[in-house]
């Protein structure tokens, strides 16, 4: 008997890459499978909620019972997060946006020309942060990927941009893959959860994230 732990909520989750329009061939893009935040999207449609995905450019099927909306830039993804936030009472970001993108995407391809080109690039709006600094947020959680130092910048990422709850992992332990070594830290502190697949990940993800939404016990 699972629980339905989020019955009656509205999940909007970002999950994949972004993908920055250099011209109309070429762009700036971040590794990501979107392995993540679709299990958990997954996840938290088992667990009885009503779930939107909005996702970059990434090679899997929208999982059964969540409405996916694809998206490819940074600035989409942000547009469709707002269009469907209303209502919603738990956000997750777990999309590798691009911090930057090319300031203008050129109209036509651009042509090779001289030894070095340079590219000038602008910072994308934090989504997760934006989100969190609504005047009635939802319960937002957010994701890191480290490769050093996880404890200290996760926890750091969290109360800079005011997440009740932080998903933390070491870049070289999760990426691309069907498993991964993931840390919780709320403001009671961290909670490892070891090495498992994505899918359990998930399902624990959404336990802690529960029990702290509904004020219970953690996990
Ligand atoms: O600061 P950093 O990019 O490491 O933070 C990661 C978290 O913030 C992830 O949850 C990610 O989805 C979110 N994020 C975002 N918009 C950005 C950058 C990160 O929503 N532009």
């Amino acid at each position: 008997f699972q629980p339905k732990l989020l019955a009656g909520r509205k999940v909007v989750l970002t999950a994949g890459p972004t993908f920055e329009a250099i011209d109309p061939v070429r762009g700036i893009t971040n590794s990501s499978s979107g392995k993540m935040g679709y299990a958990l999207a997954r996840a938290c449609a088992r667990a009885g909620a009503e779930v939107v995905l909005v996702s970059g450019p990434v090679a899997l099927p929208a999982p059964v019972g969540v409405r996916r909306v694809a998206v490819q830039s940074a600035l989409e993804m942000r547009d469709a997060v707002f269009a469907n936030l209303s209502g919603a009472s738990i956000f997750i970001g777990v999309a590798a946006v691009a911090d930057y993108r090319p300031l203008k995407a050129a109209e036509h391809k651009v042509k090779k020309s001289g030894d070095t080109m340079q590219l000038t690039l602008t910072l994308n709006p934090d989504i997760l942060a934006e989100v969190a600094a609504l005047p009635e947020p939802p319960f937002c959680v957010g994701f890191a990927a480290e490769s050093r130092e996880l404890d200290t910048y996760a926890q750091g990422k969290r109360v800079a941009k005011r997440l009740p709850l932080l998903v933390g992992n070491l870049v070289q332990d999760g990426l691309g893959g069907d498993d991964n070594e993931v840390v919780l830290y709320d403001e009671n502190g961290r909670y490892p959860l070891g090495r498992s697949s994505k899918a359990e990940l998930a399902k624990r993800i959404v336990d802690h994230l529960a029990a702290l939404l509904n004020g219970g016990a953690q996990r």
